[in-house]
């Protein structure tokens, strides 16, 4: 029997190779599609590469005609909440505009099961911690508008067209594969520990702690930090889950413990043995005091196991890639 091919969007992205590393070690044969605009090219180590955008109806048209893809993965994505605010045209056309042409591509060729990377930025400010998935989604910026509305959009076609789907709210993406061949690599960085790495290794540089007012033990954000690879191995769960029959979902993907800027950098010294120099400065808008999920559902109905849910395991994978690979 032929193995399942997965189309990976984005999967020159940081948490999409590790998706296509492991679906290939699993089995799976994978293309990926990617216009290396954040993406990395010596990141697609497994699988077919085609270089390209999500904007282009003709080669997704012929990706699909030319591959017999059975199931797409959708990583691909601007991902910069800030800039989402300063620019939203950009956000709306490739997070949203560029996902309904993937859609209508995979309608003409009866691509049918699609997982996509939503975001625990869908839900807004939270009432409620841990959050779980029927929390109300009232997102605050374009970045959020964006995923809700694709997860809107997959629910409608669901109900209308022949669509199978599994929307994977992820909190915050974490860590490196063990292995030291892939990890977090991006330009602009925004990300926490790749900062806080980036001091602990350059004596020159330091974090920033964007406010230290508030509502927490310490006065720093609390957030909830989720290993990369137990993402990759919850979007194999949801192919899985989709294959057997279940209908479309809806699931967080998260460590359900919060971790304070505070507790990251100590953690981060604790493992690098290197000191790392902060400094304090004012809150940025919009960052809400505490954002933890509940993925109880995930592990409930997909099998979800994650792994990683040691914090200085998480970094060690992070540190590890870092000295491997100097990014
Ligand atoms: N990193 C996180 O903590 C996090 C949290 C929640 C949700 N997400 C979502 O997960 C997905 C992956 O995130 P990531 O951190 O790996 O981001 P990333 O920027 O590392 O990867 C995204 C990839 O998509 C590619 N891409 C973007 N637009 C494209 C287009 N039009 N055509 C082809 N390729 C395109 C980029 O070149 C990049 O390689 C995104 O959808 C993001 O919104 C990430």
């Amino acid at each position: 029997m032929k193995n399942k091919t997965i189309l990976i969007t984005g999967g020159a992205g940081y948490i999409g190779s590790h998706a296509n590393k492991m679906l290939n070690e699993k089995g799976y044969e994978t293309v990926v599609l990617d216009n290396l605009v954040y993406g990395h090219k010596a990141f697609v180590q497994w699988g077919e590469f085609v270089l390209g955008d999500l904007a282009d109806y003709d080669l997704l048209d012929m990706v699909l005609e030319h591959h017999s893809i059975d199931a797409v993965m959708h990583f691909a994505a601007y991902a910069y909440v800030g800039e989402s605010v300063t620019n939203p045209e950009k956000y709306y056309y490739n997070n949203v505009v560029n996902t309904l042409n993937l859609l209508k591509a995979m309608r003409r060729h009866n691509v049918n099961q699609f997982i996509f990377s939503s975001s625990c930025a869908t839900y807004g400010i939270p009432r409620k911690i841990p959050i779980p998935e029927d929390h109300s989604q009232i997102p605050i910026n374009p970045y959020g508008q964006c995923k809700l509305i694709v997860e809107n959009i997959l629910h409608d076609y669901a109900n209308a067209y022949d669509l199978k789907y599994v929307s994977l709210r992820y909190f915050n993406a974490a860590g490196a594969d063990p292995d030291g061949k892939i990890g977090e690599a991006h330009e602009p960085e925004t990300h926490l520990i790749p900062l806080i790495l980036d001091a602990a290794f350059d004596k020159s540089k330091h974090i920033s702690i964007f406010g230290a007012d508030y509502n927490t033990p310490d006065g720093t954000c609390i957030r909830d930090y989720i290993h990369v690879n137990d993402l990759a191995q919850a979007h194999i769960r949801a192919l899985e889950y989709l294959e057997n029959g279940a209908d479309s979902d809806v699931f967080n993907l998260g460590n359900g413990n919060g971790v304070s800027v505070r507790e990251m950098i100590e953690t981060a010294r604790q493992v690098t043995g290197n000191t790392i120099r902060t400094i304090e400065s004012s809150r940025r808008p919009g960052d809400p005091d505490i954002l933890v999920g509940s993925a109880i559902k995930a592990i409930e109905l997909l099998g979800w196991h994650p792994q990683y849910t040691d914090l200085k395991e998480i970094i060690e994978t992070a540190w590890h890639w870092k000295l491997k690979s100097l990014f």
